[in-house]
């Protein structure tokens, strides 16, 4: 059964967090559309004595939902997510689970880490707990920790993708998991959210389609390269972050750099502590590889309202097998 804050989706999706492409607008659309929207909280940052972003991010967010559900009764939005980097280079990660807890967050993700107190200020706030994980030790580890559910990312995820096979992933987690268990990992269409349902997953988590929205906080030529790309532009590589991550191989290309031939990297070079990436790699996109599907940048509601007749006709697909 899943916790209440879950049900009632008009599909079954949840829309993850992108860093720097994931802002209020996206999150807003999303809800909006009926679908979890969410943002990374280090996505929400100010200059030195500026007020303070995150706390102006959600008070828009929580008015802007509210006023929808006045005026929508019949068809409220869906609930928002904010994702917490859990790793010791995110020095802002005790203000912003205070922030956080402060203004109610109802559902946190949490990714690169998992901690007992995190999950505690969620729950002390009324709010649930996913977290992210590429195998099924660091699952078990995450809910002796106290997450309510796991997110499973999959190999052909964008960012920090796992490598196993989604198949292999639910399979083993649904031995001893029976709480909420999202799948992530190049999900692209309403088919694929049916099939991640049919594995043994409650719901999808989708990222890179939604870079290809208006709402999405990316300059043109990457919501156009992500429209003009498949799985075989897909570049795994960890020289960007010291974690095996997939990158748009146009990108790496237009930098200068041969996708083929790029360097390795460890993981203790991950900084989450400020602006770490080198100028040079700032236009190095990353990239799930579903996006074979993503046809043309629309409107975020666009892609959830396609997204919904394509569940709804696998659904009937195969109802009639
Ligand atoms: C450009 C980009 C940035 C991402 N940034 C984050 C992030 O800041 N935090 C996080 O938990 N996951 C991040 N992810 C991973 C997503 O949350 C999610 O696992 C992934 O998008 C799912 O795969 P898909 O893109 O194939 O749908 C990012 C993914 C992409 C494509």
């Amino acid at each position: 059964m899943l916790p209440p804050i879950l049900q009632n989706l008009r599909i079954p999706v949840v829309a993850s967090p992108m860093f720097i492409v994931s802002g209020p607008d996206l999150v807003i659309a999303q809800c909006k559309a009926g679908i979890v929207g969410s943002f990374p909280a280090l996505n929400a940052r100010e200059k030195d004595g500026d007020p303070i972003q995150l706390e102006a991010w959600l008070t828009r967010i929580n008015e802007e939902l509210d006023r929808h559900n006045q005026s929508n009764p019949d068809h409220p939005a869906a609930p928002f997510a904010v994702n917490q980097i859990v790793h010791r280079s995110n020095a802002r990660l005790e203000r912003d689970i205070e922030i956080c807890h402060r203004y109610k967050v109802p559902i946190w993700i949490t990714s690169l880490g998992a901690r007992t107190e995190v999950n505690a200020a969620a729950h002390d706030c009324g709010g649930i707990a996913l977290h992210d994980i590429i195998n099924n030790v660091f699952a078990k580890k995450a809910v002796e920790k106290g997450a309510d559910g796991l997110i499973a990312v999959a190999a052909g995820a964008g960012g920090h993708a796992g490598p196993l096979s989604p198949f292999a992933l639910v399979q083993e987690i649904r031995e001893w998991f029976d709480g909420p268990l999202l799948l992530s990992g190049a999900i692209a269409t309403g088919g694929a959210v049916l099939a991640a349902q049919a594995m043994g997953a409650d719901l999808a988590y989708i990222g890179s389609p939604f870079i290809a929205t208006t709402e999405a906080h990316a300059p043109q030529e990457y919501k156009q390269m992500i429209v003009q790309s498949g799985a075989m532009d897909i570049v795994t590589s960890s020289l960007f972050t010291g974690v095996s991550g997939n990158y748009l191989a146009p990108s790496i290309r237009n930098a200068g750099m041969d996708p083929a031939n790029l360097e390795t990297a460890d993981a203790s070079s991950m900084n989450f502590g400020g602006d770490s990436k080198p100028k040079a790699w700032s236009t190095i996109w990353g990239s799930g590889q579903g996006i074979g599907a993503v046809k043309d940048v629309v409107p975020a509601a666009t892609r959830i309202d396609q997204l919904a007749a394509e569940y709804a006709a696998a659904k009937d697909r195969l109802a009639h097998l």
